[in-house]
């Protein structure tokens, strides 16, 4: 983390850093949280009951991300310890990438940008990397929470039409102009289908091979939550195929191994999960964190608690 953002977290406690965002081993995570009253989990880093076990003193595990999935919330439940998360305060900054990651794609821009660092502009005719619009096609939002109404909002001055499904529909999304759908429904009707839902056991592997060959041959996927809600391999097979047009990903199934299929193809943009990675939302999400773990420690109910259960308790 930068110095700004440590700070931020040292208005809890003193504050020891792990040396990477790659997941540590189990062992070495243990040995490293034995003292511990607070876990800040950021990157890969994942929180196992076996985690929990070997942290005795622990009290809060203020996740700096609102996805907590790397948690294993029911353990520390169990255990009473507070899991909290960082809501809110990146929504917009996470919506403006699915929407770079949209244009990115339709417009072909990395190709673009890598062409002309290439020397290649004398290649160029009046129909090379003719790309697809965005403005006034279909939008297919899979998960429309706080994220996926943003991603919304902006589709309205692109003069889109904005489907979305939800396991039910919201009463908000109509002054958004966004028209439920069944999710298959949304699939075959999306020129761009963005996937904004949570990662739970219903969302895993939410996009597989049929839910692929339904989509248009000229749509886009884009994936701004979770890497193993789309089945990447199936998904490699799609793109290869045509059955789909490209895709935009900010996430992964094996975080950071990105599968060797996606990088070998052009139709596919590429982000390292960077989708609240603003300066403004990093120090946003680091604050958060750290009042909530100020909040938790001080025996206060944090501001964004995701299991009340242990509160109670
Ligand atoms: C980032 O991926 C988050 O969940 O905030």
């Amino acid at each position: 983390m930068e110095p700004e953002a440590r700070t931020i977290l040292e208005r809890a406690g003193p504050v020891q850093t792990s040396p990477t965002e790659d997941a540590l081993p189990e062992s070495e995570l243990a040995r490293r949280v034995a003292d511990v009253e607070a876990i800040v989990p950021i990157g890969a880093h994942r929180v196992s009951d076996a985690t929990l076990a070997a942290a005795p003193r622990l009290r809060v595990v203020a996740v700096a991300a609102v996805g907590y999935n790397l948690v294993d919330v029911a353990a520390a439940t169990h255990r009473g310890i507070l899991v909290t998360n960082t809501p809110g305060v990146l929504t917009e900054t996470t919506a403006d990438l699915a929407w770079a990651l949209m244009l990115a794609v339709a417009r072909r821009v990395p190709e673009g940008d890598r062409f002309v660092r290439a020397g290649r502009w004398r290649d160029v005719t009046w129909s090379l990397m003719l790309g697809r619009d965005v403005h006034g096609v279909t939008l297919g939002i899979l998960g429309l929470g706080r994220i996926g109404k943003a991603i919304a909002r902006r589709a309205q001055g692109f003069a889109m039409r904005v489907l979305y499904h939800n396991p039910q529909p919201d009463p908000g999304a109509e002054t958004l102009g966004a028209i439920y759908r069944s999710k298959a429904d949304l699939l075959r009707e999306a020129d761009f289908v963005v996937l904004a839902v949570p990662l739970g056991a219903e969302t895993r592997g939410l996009i597989g091979e049929s839910e692929l060959a339904s989509m248009k041959p000229t749509a886009f996927l884009i994936n701004v939550s979770r890497g193993p809600v789309v089945d990447e391999g199936a998904l490699v097979r799609a793109l290869e195929a045509g059955r789909i047009a490209g895709a935009g990903l900010d996430v992964f199934e094996e975080e950071p191994r990105v599968h060797p299929g996606l990088v070998a193809l052009d139709q596919v943009v590429l982000t390292p999960h960077i989708g609240s990675a603003s300066r403004a939302t990093r120090l946003a999400m680091a604050a958060r964190a750290a009042e909530n773990c100020v909040a938790a420690l001080g025996g206060e109910r944090p501001p964004n608690l995701v299991n009340p259960e242990a509160w109670r308790a």
